[in-house]
């Protein structure tokens, strides 16, 4: 009994101790304990920050978010057992004020979250750790860009932004940090945004079996809490809160030809015209660092180089756009005129007794623009005249983690962060995110006019706002293949809608089949470009003979049919901030079989194909199709969900599928996006059980115009059990790209006519195939083929009539 005592005082919690008092402020309660202050300030009715501070006042956290409180509704009262509830119309939150911790419950009463009463918040000298107790079989996904599972459950993942050439399938940290997760239990889910940009930890019950925890190597507990009836909700949420991106320019959602490096000028031209010889569509061609004298940014290579002006010109005229690279180290050579405006005007990221902090990189030693700072952002947007004189469109800013060579920035110098005068501990992680802030900013000084195209590889929480994403330097395997594409489902997860990998894989050598498939799958990926290493072999989608040229030139074809459905889901995700390449786990959270391990790769793209990626090595693979009518896009064979099917998957054929119910919009064969089509919209639809809603979306695809009223946006409502597809009237003052629209009938529709009014149509029954004609190399003869083609489908031809109107199929 007395050791029992004895043993017991020696526990001891840890947490910020109880609450001493506490009141309400706007939207919201502020108090203090013994240790600590806090805030809990409600957004809206699914949003609540909770913010923590040893400090007298908060840290202000300028970067990520873009939202205020809403001044919604809540509820906030004390109850008998000495526990504050904030209730808003999803969110009930209870304070418990001896010792302070956190639940988040339903208003019905069900548990969403809840601290480790015992830790709850804490300190650990200047490290701030939140702990949450595990609720029964809840899984974690999310995270941004982060490698490993669907599910995160058991691992760990570090926040710190990090170079890392040729990393494995299971190596953390990479290049950006997005500390945002969702947890999913008990039917439900909820979404934390740990707003803390210092190096931060997430554990997901790694070496433990008590809690989940994040914690900041430093500054204040300041997070976000979701919760909504649905995952797809809490993105919605956290990216109202982080921002949307803006419509991307049309050219940047074609095909895109990266190489590190292609040079000389006759080089990329030549590639240009290879691309249109070989009738394989492709809208960019970036140039990497070789395009620089000694790597210095702003220049152009002389010899290499000799007018770029005249070289892009060319490659425009055959109708490619050109993105240049751009590091942010600056050679510290007297004379180049970045690094002496630089010093002088004071843009370098110093020591703290004021000397230039210097790191070597491809130009050697260089110094770094402090992208923190807004005056510094300003002058590299104005030094990006030098690229845009020359005609370049697009922007790529690299190696923006920031990268040296030794991978250990010393931590002492100091960076402005917004006037607030920080360490390395706390700007690395933001440092990328703002050069792409810089060069997004840039692009819109250097042409007001068009919509700026940024390609980032480091970032943060918001990054979405400024630049799409790609995943760095992947390798040239099957298993990067797919981790390329859970990380781009992560990051869709987390806020980033446009995002990409390596196709071929950036080090290392594809073998011809893993290149085919990689292009393939690819085609369903929002970014859809190749890029490969130095001293590695050609790697253009010709380069691997003619059979995986075929496939290739087959599915960019299929890319670039179908960019009506893609253009459309992008103005889509710009409203809702969902993923253009979704995870099965945002639409199907609760079901288990999404996570397993040969399933969590699948996704649905645009909403309405159902893309199971597989190995190039497999000629027949397990699929599983989710609730709900699917039809295998080849032949329109109709497969009943909430199964697991065999599905043959030979090298030319990708197993994906069209949701029931759904209407795909694909549009002729183009060379590239500048290019006119035929004027006719081709309508797939599919037969399912309900209504659905399709949003067919039409703007100039550069200016800004589509932000006032210059688009065409049209509802196209499909009523399965009616067989009535009725057209709404189409809104904004953009006109509409076709002329007429040709209607596809899928799922074995007992078509007679349709009526347009009095009007009456006849069917005419084609065969429909998504990718070009077979040719030799297909191993089976066309005839028994099962895969490629869709069967005399009915199909209707109409006008593109401007009012709204119904067809009723009899
Ligand atoms: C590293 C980037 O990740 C890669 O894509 C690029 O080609 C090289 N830097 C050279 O610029």
């Amino acid at each position: 009994m007395t050791s029992l005592t004895k043993s017991t005082k020696n526990f001891r919690n840890l947490g910020i101790g109880e609450v001493i008092s506490w009141s309400e402020k706007n939207d919201g309660i502020k108090g203090e304990t013994s240790s600590a202050r806090f805030e809990l300030t409600v957004f809206d009715e699914h949003t609540i920050r909770v913010q923590i501070s040893q400090n007298d006042s908060f840290f202000p956290n300028p970067y990520s978010t873009v939202n205020t409180p809403k001044g919604v509704f809540s509820n906030i009262e004390e109850n008998d057992s000495r526990q504050v509830w904030i209730k808003t119309s999803k969110i009930h939150l209870c304070v418990n004020l001896s010792p302070f911790f956190l639940t988040f419950q339903t208003p019905k009463g069900e548990i969403i979250n809840q601290d480790d009463p015992a830790f709850a918040v804490s300190w650990l000298g200047t490290e701030v750790t939140n702990y949450k107790k595990v609720q029964k079989n809840e899984k974690f996904i999310g995270l941004g860009e982060k490698t490993g599972n669907l599910d995160r459950a058991g691992k760990a993942y570090t926040n710190w932004n990090t170079d890392y050439f040729a990393y494995g399938v299971e190596d953390d940290p990479l290049y950006m940090s997005i500390p945002f997760y969702i947890g999913i239990h008990n039917q439900l889910a909820y979404g934390i945004f740990f707003d803390n940009t210092h190096k931060s930890v997430f554990n997901f019950g790694a070496s433990n079996n008590r809690f989940v925890y994040y914690s900041g190597e430093d500054g204040d507990m300041d997070y976000y809490f979701f919760h909504d009836d649905s995952v797809g909700k809490i993105i919605s949420a956290y990216s109202d809160l982080t921002g949307k991106m803006e419509m991307p320019p049309l050219w940047s959602l074609g095909y895109q030809q990266c190489r590190y490096s292609y040079y000389p000028d006759s080089e990329i031209t030549t590639l240009a015209q290879t691309f249109r010889d070989k009738d394989m569509p492709a809208d960019v061609i970036y140039l990497d660092i070789h395009h620089m004298e000694k790597y210095k940014v702003f220049t152009f290579d002389g010899q290499k180089f000799p007018d770029p002006k005249s070289m892009i010109r060319t490659l425009k005229e055959k109708g490619f756009k050109v993105v240049v690279i751009m590091d942010p180290g600056i050679k510290t050579d007297k004379g180049y005129l970045p690094y002496d405006e630089g010093k002088e005007q004071d843009h370098f990221v110093k020591y703290p007794d004021g000397q230039i902090y210097e790191g070597q990189v491809w130009p050697g030693w260089c110094a770094f623009p402090d992208f923190t700072k807004p005056e510094t952002r300003q002058w590299w947007a104005e030094k990006m005249a030098f690229y845009n004189e020359a005609g370049v469109d697009g922007y790529w800013t690299d190696m923006n983690e920031p990268a040296s060579w030794g991978q250990f920035t010393p931590n002492l110098i100091d960076f402005n962060y917004e006037g607030e005068m920080v360490s390395h501990r706390k700007a690395r992680n933001i440092y990328g995110f703002q050069m792409a802030r810089s060069a997004m900013e840039g692009s819109l000084l250097q042409r007001p006019q068009e919509r700026p195209f940024v390609l980032t590889r480091s970032g943060f929480s918001g990054i979405q706002r400024y630049a799409a994403a790609w995943t760095g330097d992947n390798v040239a395997n099957e298993d990067h293949m797919m981790a390329g594409i859970r990380l781009v489902n992560s990051l869709g997860i987390s806020g980033v809608a446009f995002a990409g990998y390596d196709v071929g894989g950036f080090a290392g050598e594809a073998t011809k089949s893993l290149f085919a498939r990689w292009m393939s799958i690819a085609v369903f990926s929002p970014l859809f470009r190749a890029h490969s290493m130095i001293n590695s072999s050609d790697a253009e989608p010709w380069a691997f003979g003619e059979e995986v040229e075929e496939i290739s030139r087959n599915y960019m074809k299929l890319r670039y049919k179908l960019l009506p459905t893609i253009y459309s889901s992008f103005y889509q995700s710009t409203k809702t901030g969902l993923p253009l390449s979704k995870s099965l786990a945002i639409d199907y959270p609760h079901d288990n079989k999404i996570y397993l391990t040969e399933f969590q790769n699948q996704y649905i793209f645009c909403d309405k194909i159902l893309v199971a990626p597989v190995k190039s090595t497999k000629e027949i693979t397990k699929v599983f199709l989710p609730e709900g009518d699917w039809y295998y896009m080849y032949n329109s064979q109709k497969h009943h969900g909430h199964q697991i099917i065999y599905q043959d998957c030979p090298l030319n054929y990708l197993p994906v599928y069209i949701k029931a119910g759904s209407i795909l919009a694909l549009q002729s064969d183009v060379s590239h996006t500048g290019e006119a089509n035929d004027e006719t919209l081709y309508l797939h639809i599919y037969k399912g059980n309900d209504k659905s809603v399709h949003i067919h979306y039409e703007d100039d695809g550069i200016s800004h115009d589509y932000k006032d009223h210059g688009y065409f946006k049209r509802e196209i409502e499909w009523d399965s059990s009616a067989e009535r597809l009725t057209f709404k009237k189409p809104q904004g003052e953009f006109q509409s790209k076709y002329k007429k629209i040709k209607l596809y009938l899928h799922g074995n529709q007992k078509v007679g006519n349709a009526k347009i009014g009095e009007m009456t149509l006849t069917p005419k029954y084609e065969n429909v195939a998504f990718l070009g004609k077979l040719t030799e190399f297909d191993p089976l003869p066309e005839h028994d083929h099962p895969y490629h083609e869709i069967k005399a489908a009915p199909s209707f031809v109409i006008e593109h009539s401007m009012e709204d109107f119904s067809i009723d199929f009899i």
